[in-house]
């Protein structure tokens, strides 16, 4: 204990030093980029890393559900117990938890992990966004079904359907709202606009009827990786995340929480899934390395790459940039979105009720504009660009290489290690979900042509580099 303190001390006094330097740096003001702005940061609560890796996978954010003995005859049991889950969630997929509901009865709910969490070359890494999520079809089209099994089994009424109802409820609500055009790319923002929709933004209580209309695009995205949150000032590709973090990722329990006690509830944990998340570090690159051409790489990266990106390694540092539409020329789709007719009334909803609510209000602000991410991990993170549309870093850094129809196996180990991401196939035209198509709206692939003055060998040792991120 007394060490601890000792510690704390010598850190404090450490970051005081850091601190009066930076002061003393200050006349020479950062100037960022043209085309650029800086995020601001905002204050964050601090959490137990520990207790909120046990909250985020064993923990009852989301308290309704299908009914335990159901959902295992449904899904069979998973003996893989990749998160080493105790008890009834020694056999539930790891995208799913054993909850009690309101009245006592276990179901099963979806997690985080659904999205947050994905295997690369066999190894299961929470954090790792999955870019393999499945939206292309109406997923309550199999509400009738788990209605039969459960009013077969428990009844109707019963407590076991009490139990499964606001689960069922929202899942009619949303499913033919959050379909895409293409596997692997995911529906978070429209989910949380269509969810806002049923739900009073003061109280948060369900309503049948939804509120406000959101308009029926589903602009795709990628899942970001989470161990990127600690470095940045703003949460999601648009920065819009500002004020409170822990206030956005307890979104999630609006697909079935009550009302506004549950969420008061789940507000005082989600600082320890902030503190779990915040510990998390990339996945190292698991190819050979050839580090003569990391150090090639490294300069090109240094002049080319590093005013947006920021630095790495020891003393690295990096910037929190908001790059203009205008000079990153990527699909315009998701940062307008937020200020036009798509998602501008959940926008009011969130800002002005529940969410928005201090202290520690969470605000959506919106610029124009993405952000240039950090690029730790970045071997791992295939596919490329907010919205997924680039499968490889060799075909992100050469534009006119990028493919307009391309199609993975979606196989976790069917990774290219030339190029960096996945392998695939041209077909020439959109023959299934499969296949990506940069025609559609919201998936173009076109902007961030900053590799392509590069000659090819630059390009390679600057991929080497890329590796060692
Ligand atoms: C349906 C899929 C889905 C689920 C479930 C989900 N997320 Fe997300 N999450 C996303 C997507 C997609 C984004 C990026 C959206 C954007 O930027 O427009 C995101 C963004 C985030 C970010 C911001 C990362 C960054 O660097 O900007 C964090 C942190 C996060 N989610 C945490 C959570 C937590 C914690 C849970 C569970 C309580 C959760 N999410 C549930 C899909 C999901
Ligand atoms: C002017 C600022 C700027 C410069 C210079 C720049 N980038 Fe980017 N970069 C961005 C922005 C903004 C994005 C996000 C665009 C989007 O998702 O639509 C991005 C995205 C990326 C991504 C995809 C990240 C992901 O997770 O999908 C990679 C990889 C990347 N940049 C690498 C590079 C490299 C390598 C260079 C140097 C050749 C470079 N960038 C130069 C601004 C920049």
């Amino acid at each position: 204990m007394r060490k601890f303190f000792l510690f704390v001390l010598i850190c404090g006094f450490v970051l005081f030093i850091s601190n009066c330097k930076k002061e003393t740096k200050d006349d020479n003001t950062y100037i960022p980029p043209a085309g650029t702005s800086v995020i601001p940061s905002s204050a964050q609560r601090t959490g137990n890393a520990a207790t909120g890796y046990t909250y985020l996978t064993q923990g009852n954010y989301l308290n309704s559900g299908v009914p335990y003995n159901v959902y295992i005859s449904a899904y069979g049991a998973d003996n893989a117990n990749v998160l080493n889950r105790a008890g009834d969630n020694a056999v539930v997929a790891p995208g799913f938890t054993a909850v009690d509901a309101p009245n006592g009865v276990r179901v099963v709910a979806p997690n985080c992990m659904q999205c947050h969490a994905s295997s690369i070359n066999g190894n299961y890494i929470v954090g790792l966004g999955n870019a393999g999520g499945n939206f292309t079809s109406d997923q309550s089209s199999l509400v009738p079904l788990i209605d039969f099994a459960v009013t077969s089994t428990y009844g109707n009424p019963s407590n076991e359907w009490t139990a499964y109802e606001p689960f069922r409820k929202a899942t009619l609500a949303i499913g033919s709202k959050v379909i895409t055009k293409v596997i692997g790319v995911n529906v978070a923002d429209k989910l949380a606009a269509v969810l806002a929709a049923h739900r009073d933004p003061q109280t948060l209580a369900w309503i049948d009827n939804a509120a406000i209309t959101i308009p029926d695009e589903v602009i795709p995205t990628d899942v970001p990786a989470w161990w990127l949150l600690k470095r940045k000032n703003a949460m999601f590709f648009n920065a819009m995340g500002r004020g409170d973090y822990s206030r956005y990722l307890m979104a999630s329990s609006l697909l079935t929480m009550v009302d506004s006690s549950k969420a008061n509830e789940v507000n005082q944990k989600f600082p320890d899934i902030l503190a779990y998340i915040n510990t998390l570090q990339p996945p190292a690159y698991p190819g050979t390395i050839n580090t003569a051409l990391v150090e090639q790489g490294k300069t090109i990266f240094n002049n080319t790459c590093s005013k947006c990106h920021g630095t790495y390694g020891s003393g690295g540092t990096y910037p929190n940039l908001l790059v203009e539409l205008s000079t990153v020329g990527t699909d315009p789709k998701l940062s307008s979105a937020y200020d036009q007719s798509i998602y501008n009334v959940f926008k009011d909803w969130f800002n002005n009720g529940w969410f928005g609510k201090n202290p520690n209000g969470a605000k959506l602000v919106t610029g124009n504009g993405y952000v240039a991410q950090p690029l730790d991990g970045i071997w791992a993170t295939a596919p490329y660009l907010h919205n997924g549309s680039v499968p490889t870093l060799e075909d992100l850094l050469n534009s006119s290489q990028r493919p307009a129809y391309w199609k993975r196996t979606f196989v976790d180990n069917d990774y290219n290690y030339t190029k960096l991401g996945w392998n695939y196939t041209s077909p020439g035209s959109k023959i299934d979900n499969f296949t990506y198509d940069v025609s559609l709206s919201g998936y173009g692939n076109q902007g961030h042509t900053f590799g392509d003055g590069l000659t090819a060998d630059q390009r390679t040792a600057l991929i080497e580099y890329l590796k060692t991120l």
